[in-house]
């Protein structure tokens, strides 16, 4: 991977405090199609998901809508907080915890794992616990899907960004890749920013 630019990010707990939750770049009210769409390939539609770095919860209450049994964390205690009154507001029953991905207390295994822009706001050093934790949080058959910032991205500013080589070298053989590809990261910025989504699961036991 090339040398990194350095790149700054709020603190979470205050900027959930002020923020505009429907404002947010990455505020998307639907589930992401990425993930509808891998679902549907899998054939995976029942189990129990985590929906990793939340920020407002949409992706959460989408999979709840569509019957997972779903757990939603955010280092955030304002984003949890929020995220929880929408969800009761349209009686879709969450789990929703405050929980540093990086220092989880999670001792749940899941089937789905949903990190939809959380891995691409860490720094690079966190990067190792990041895959270690969120291995052991996945069942032994379980998926993780991955959306990141892709280095196709053209604007400068906002989160790291990686190529589909950077994910294999980061997450392999901790994690098998089964797929990279180069997407959108859906929400309120016009055009879409340039992403990748990453499907992995646990590797069969050798
Ligand atoms: C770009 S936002 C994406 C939010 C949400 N996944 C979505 O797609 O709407 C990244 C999120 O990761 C959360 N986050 C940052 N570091 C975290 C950590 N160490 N553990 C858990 N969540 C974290 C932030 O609070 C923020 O809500």
């Amino acid at each position: 991977m090339s040398a990194e630019k350095k790149r700054n990010f709020p603190n979470w707990e205050q900027f959930y405090q002020e923020a505009d939750t429907e404002k947010l770049p990455w505020f998307f009210r639907d589930l992401e199609p990425d993930v509808r769409a891998t679902l549907k390939e899998l054939d995976l539609h029942r189990g129990r998901a985590l929906d990793l770095g939340t920020g407002p919860g949409t992706q959460a209450m989408g999979l709840a809508a569509i019957g997972f049994d779903v757990t939603a964390t955010d280092i955030s205690q304002a984003a949890v907080d929020r995220a929880r009154n929408t969800a009761e507001a349209a009686e879709l029953e969450i789990d929703w915890r405050a929980d540093d991905i990086l220092h989880t207390s999670l001792t749940d295994r899941f089937d789905l794992i949903f990190a939809r822009g959380c891995f691409h706001v860490l720094d690079a050093k966190s990067r190792p616990h990041y895959v270690a934790n969120v291995s052991g949080l996945l069942n032994h058959d379980g998926y993780l899907l991955l959306k990141t910032f892709s280095v196709k991205e053209p604007e400068p500013e906002g989160p790291h960004r990686f190529a589909p080589d950077d994910i294999r070298k980061i997450f392999s053989p901790t994690l098998e890749i089964i797929s990279i590809r180069e997407t959108v990261f859906h929400g309120t910025l016009d055009p879409f920013p340039r992403a990748l989504f990453a499907i992995m699961r646990q590797p069969e036991p050798s």
